[in-house]
């Protein structure tokens, strides 16, 4: 079993990267090979529309075009697994995110019955962390976040999702013009609810690189 774990979030230590290396610990858990990739770490950008990879007699499942996510696209597609982490960046997932979203869904999608060209199966875990408090993702969030979940049914596999809430932005907010967060309850909440978020990306992490 293999698989890709992808940090979408600029910060390369912080509660994304957090719930991923979690992720990571449990599918390795399990005995899968892994591999961590920081997204902005590479240079690309979203798809370009080349259109190479709609080309009559075109290997399928490919982008063609030459930058550093092309090779990543290659492997996810030969993973059994894929952990996708995202900020959330104004009610959204980062421009990181999405531009390998266009990349991965678009060479994989046929233009002639838009069906999904690939035929493996890749399971998926979405890890999204935000400052927003449980009750607000839930009631503003938590639909468009498995909306985007449903859209990697073209991998044909498990898709889950895993938030963590309420995040600690950064570590000592008396020095940004951040009144608008409770520092104490943020603190709080990094010591009693993260722990527990990190265990259930740990257990995601593990599940998805178990399932065949
Ligand atoms: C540009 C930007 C936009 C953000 N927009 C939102 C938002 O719309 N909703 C939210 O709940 N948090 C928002 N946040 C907060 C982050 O989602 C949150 O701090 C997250 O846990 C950061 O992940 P990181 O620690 O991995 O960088 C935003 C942060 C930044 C920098």
């Amino acid at each position: 079993m293999k698989t890709i774990i992808l940090n979408g979030s600029p910060r390369k230590n912080w509660n994304t990267a957090m719930m991923l290396k979690a992720a990571q610990e449990g599918a390795a858990s399990v005995g899968a090979e892994t591999e961590y990739i920081d997204l902005f770490d590479l240079s690309y950008t979203g798809c370009r529309s080349c259109l190479l990879c709609k080309r009559k007699g075109a290997e399928r499942c490919k982008c063609f075009w030459k930058d550093d996510l092309s090779p990543v696209i290659d492997r996810i597609f030969a993973a059994d697994a894929l952990i996708i982490g995202s900020p959330i960046y104004l009610g959204d997932i980062t421009s990181q995110v999405h531009g390998l979203m266009e990349r991965l869904h678009f060479c994989s999608l046929s233009y002639d019955d838009y069906a999904s060209y690939f035929t493996g199966k890749v399971n998926v875990g979405l890890v999204f962390t935000m400052n927003a408090p449980k009750p607000f993702f839930d009631a503003r969030y938590r639909a468009d976040c498995e909306a985007l979940a449903g859209t990697f049914g073209f991998l044909n596999g498990a898709v889950e999702i895993c938030e963590s809430c309420d995040t600690l932005q950064v570590s000592d907010y008396s020095k940004f013009s951040m009144a608008g967060f409770d520092e104490a309850h943020k603190k709080a909440q990094r010591e009693q609810q993260f722990p527990k978020d990190l265990e259930r990306a740990f257990q995601m992490g593990a599940r998805l690189s178990a399932q065949k």
